[in-house]
């Protein structure tokens, strides 16, 4: 099937954001306002830069509700968002199942698979995507492609332990078709970045074809000893939000 755009939401007052900004917060406020429910106790946070607008919705939501709520980081950032914020810290290893999980992504295709990782955070995502009941995206319009790989070239974030990067590195290049997969270095190249966990994270692009069959080469790269996680989300998520750049919002379920 290909899902196609099936709703146009009218964002609130968006005046004083850049419109990417805009489009982000649009996309986060409806996926808050639709799936975080009173009921729901356990809340898992992503990382990226449109959580933020996830976690102001949550906020106004009223501190009442979210006395009685426990919220997930998905790692450092997402942690600062939910204590700064004065909500309930929790963490994955106390609350392995979670009601529902928001977080952005990098890309989103048709069939709701994404790539994640643009911050390094992929393997707590990936933790909380999958303990959640309900996992939902929210991002911008650049987000939203038929296939992954269009927009977001730096490729597929690959968690790997530091002393076996070489190897999978190798590996990617000459015999899983990234030749110009990268060891992702810190700004101004003082060395590799370094994830939450203590890894090196490697960036690798892949063809339009090899994207036609995300699961596949995740499951190949998964494979490589040495690697944490891989940043490809395989229909994990039910439902993606998209915010436009004119304040509506595209769904993709
Ligand atoms: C971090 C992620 C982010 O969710 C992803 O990079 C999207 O971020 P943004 O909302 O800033 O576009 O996967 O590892």
């Amino acid at each position: 099937p290909v899902p196609t755009e099936v709703a146009r939401i009218t964002a609130q007052s968006v005046s004083k954001l850049t419109p990417i900004e805009s489009s982000k917060r649009a996309a986060a406020y409806i996926a808050v306002d639709r799936h975080v429910k009173p009921e729901h106790k356990i809340i898992g946070i992503g990382s990226g830069s449109t959580v933020p607008y996830v976690v102001e919705r949550i906020v106004q939501q009223g501190a009442e509700l979210n006395k009685g709520r426990i919220f997930i980081p998905s790692g450092f950032q997402s942690k600062e968002l939910i204590v700064s914020n004065k909500l309930n810290l929790g963490d994955v290893d106390l609350y392995p199942t979670i009601d529902v999980t928001i977080d952005g992504a990098d890309e989103v295709d048709n069939e709701l698979n994404c790539i994640k990782g643009g911050g390094a955070c992929h393997l707590r995502e990936k933790c909380i995507a999958e303990a959640a009941k309900t996992f939902i995206l929210v991002a911008d319009y650049r987000k939203n492609v038929e296939f992954l790989g269009t927009n977001f070239t730096p490729g597929v974030p690959v968690e790997v332990v530091p002393f076996a990067y070489a190897k999978v590195l190798q590996n990617l290049q000459h015999v899983l078709g990234s030749p110009t997969a990268t060891l992702r270095m810190a700004k101004a190249k003082a060395g590799p970045v370094v994830t939450d966990n203590g890894n090196f994270v490697i960036d690798a692009p892949f063809s339009r074809d090899v994207f036609r069959d995300p699961f596949t080469i995740m499951a190949r790269i998964k494979m490589l000893t040495g690697v944490v996680e891989v940043g490809l989300f395989c229909r994990m998520a039910i439902c993606s939000y998209f915010g436009n750049e004119d304040g509506s919002v595209s769904v993709k379920e």
